[in-house]
């Protein structure tokens, strides 16, 4: 490897501690496993609890420096009980998304042996879909924090959906070339537009920029879909589903509803990706009902780990680190298949810490082995 990774962490609230303590001792072993040096961490305080002991959501100079390192890893933000005088939550991370940029959201959807599967037809063992939600415009251009809202009086209320090109090319091109790895990597590499441009002329636009740029990617197979018919397909034949390259509020919806379909919050991982920078956290919140009694499934921390780690890869040109990625995906797919990895969230026995533990074993047999 080129140089040691950088990495900011910002661990926030609640169960988000724990997850990232966890999701940095299984990178830092899988590291290890695969010859490289643990990279270098530096941790910004952000969150609830930041705010009310300082009375800053994050600490002075934070935003700046979160972009100092090679990515950003993030556990949870938020505490309902501490807010704003006018009722918002403490979300520094939102601005984070906006300052560096970070258009590309990718959700991984994978079903794994044992984890909760809801749909009855055994097809749905195979589900390995990757979601790409635009995450800075959209209609979330229109979200409330940004104030961009139009109220007229107490009568109407007018929200922007925009769509850019300079944004929209950035994002379909990040799409075909995640088609592309995953194809590489065994999968089918067929990319569908999910839109509603039969209705919307700015997700008509979505749909011309994605078809302007396709014949640069001849070897990815496309499609394009609506949105109400995919969301359809995503419950009839999910695992026909590789990418899905979608607008911010689409994302955000299919998103969840897939996820829901492998399991559990604590499975879903997400990586926010910029031309600069990438930050990655577990989908979920800091959890309070569960905070501080060990119950919270570290995994979706540990996937957006391995995540992180397939990023750094690329970015630093450092194959160790995708190997490493690998690696942790690989002992969390045969710690299921061999019951050995059991989360409290799906009614198993083991706490954060046990899962952990579990996924260290596996990585230091390996380190082993090899
Ligand atoms: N990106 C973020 O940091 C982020 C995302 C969502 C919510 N939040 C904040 O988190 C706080 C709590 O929000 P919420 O309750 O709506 O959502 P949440 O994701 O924290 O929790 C929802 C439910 O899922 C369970 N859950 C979540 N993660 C789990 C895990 N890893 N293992 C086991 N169970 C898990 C919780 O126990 C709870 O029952 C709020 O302050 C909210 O604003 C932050």
């Amino acid at each position: 490897m080129k140089t040691q990774p950088r990495i900011a962490l910002i661990k926030g609230d609640g169960i988000g501690i724990d997850v990232t303590d966890a999701a940095i001792r299984v990178v830092d072993a899988a590291l290890e496993a695969v010859g490289s040096a643990r990279p270098d961490y530096f941790e910004i305080r952000a969150g609830a609890t930041c705010y009310a002991e300082t009375g800053a959501d994050i600490e002075p100079g934070g935003e700046e420096r979160a972009g100092e390192g090679d990515a950003i890893f993030l556990g949870a933000i938020g505490l309902p009980s501490i807010r704003h005088a006018d009722g918002t939550e403490i979300s520094p991370h939102l601005r984070l998304r906006d300052r560096y940029d970070l258009y590309a959201g990718v959700r991984p959807v994978k079903a794994y042996p044992n984890a909760p599967q809801r749909l009855a037809d055994p097809r749905a063992r195979e589900i390995d879909m990757v979601i790409l939600r635009e995450s800075t415009e959209g209609l979330f251009y229109s979200a409330a924090v940004h104030g961009r809202a139009k109220v007229v009086g107490d009568e109407a209320v007018y929200d922007t959906l925009r769509i850019s090109r300079g944004v929209t090319e950035r994002l379909h091109r990040f799409a075909f070339r995640l088609a592309l790895k995953r194809k590489a990597r065994g999968r089918p590499g067929r990319l569908t537009c999910v839109d509603k441009a039969n209705v919307f002329a700015s997700l008509a636009f979505f749909r011309k920029i994605f078809d302007e740029i396709r014949p640069e990617f001849p070897d990815v197979d496309v499609a394009h879909s609506y949105v109400d018919a995919q969301a359809l397909d995503l419950i009839r034949k999910p695992w026909e589903a590789d990418v899905l390259v979608t607008e911010n509020m689409f994302g955000d919806i299919l998103s969840d509803l897939a996820g829901g379909l492998v399991g559990g919050m604590g499975m879903a991982a997400c990586g926010e990706i910029g031309d600069e920078i990438g930050l990655f956290q577990p989908a979920h919140g800091s959890a309070p009902d569960i905070m501080g009694q060990d119950k919270a499934n570290p995994l979706a921390a540990i996937l957006s780990g391995a995540l992180m780690l397939d990023y750094l890869g690329e970015k630093l040109d450092a194959p160790a680190c995708s190997r490493a990625s690998a690696m942790i995906e690989a002992a969390i797919e045969v710690g299921f298949a061999e019951n050995r990895l059991r989360p409290m969230e799906f009614g198993g026995d083991m706490g954060t810490r046990a899962v952990t533990e579990e996924l260290l074993r596996q990585l230091a047999r390996r380190d082993a082995a090899a």
